[in-house]
C-alpha cells in the first residue's frame, strides 16, 4: 500500500485548507506505515482516533467557510463528509473485533476518498472562494 504524496494539483487555492489536507495525508500515511509493522493495537486505534478527529474538525472548518460565503454546493459537501466519517467509523467498530484492526481495506477507502474528494468536491469550490478573495 502507498503511500499518499502531496502534488501542486491537490491545491485548492486557500492555505489553512491545503495545510489541513496535507496533515490529514501525513496522518493517513502514518497509518499506512503502522500496517507494515506489528504495533500495539491500541496505538493504532490512538492514531485512528486522531485522524477521525481531525478531519472532523476540518470539515467543520470547510463547512463554516462554505456558509459564511454562500457557497451553493455547501449541502452535498456535508453529506459527502457525514458519509466518510460514518463509513469509517464503521469500519473501525468492524475491524476492531479482530488481531489485525488496519485493514487494507480500511487504508485503501482513507487514501482513495479523500484523494478523490479534493480533486474533485474540494477543487469545485477553488474558482468560488478565489474570486471571493479568500486565499
Ligand atoms: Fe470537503
Amino acid at each position: 500500500m502507498e503511500e499518499i504524496i502531496w502534488k501542486d494539483e491537490f491545491s485548492v487555492g486557500i492555505a489553512r485548507m491545503d495545510e489541513q489536507h496535507k496533515k490529514i495525508i501525513a496522518m493517513i500515511n502514518r497509518l499506512i506505515r503502522e500496517q507494515k509493522v506489528v504495533t500495539e493495537p491500541e496505538t493504532v486505534a490512538k492514531l485512528l482516533t486522531e485522524m477521525t478527529d481531525y478531519t472532523r474538525e476540518h470539515f467543520r472548518a470547510e463547512e463554516y467557510l462554505m456558509s459564511e460565503y454562500g457557497y451553493n454546493r455547501k449541502d452535498h459537501q456535508v453529506k459527502r463528509h457525514k458519509e466518510f466519517i460514518k463509513k469509517t467509523m464503521d469500519f473501525c467498530s468492524a475491524s476492531n473485533v479482530g488481531p489485525n484492526i488496519l485493514s487494507v481495506a480500511l487504508l485503501e477507502y482513507l487514501s482513495t476518498w479523500l484523494v478523490d474528494h479534493i480533486l474533485t468536491e474540494d477543487m469545485q469550490y477553488k474558482a468560488f472562494f478565489e474570486e471571493k478573495g479568500v486565499v
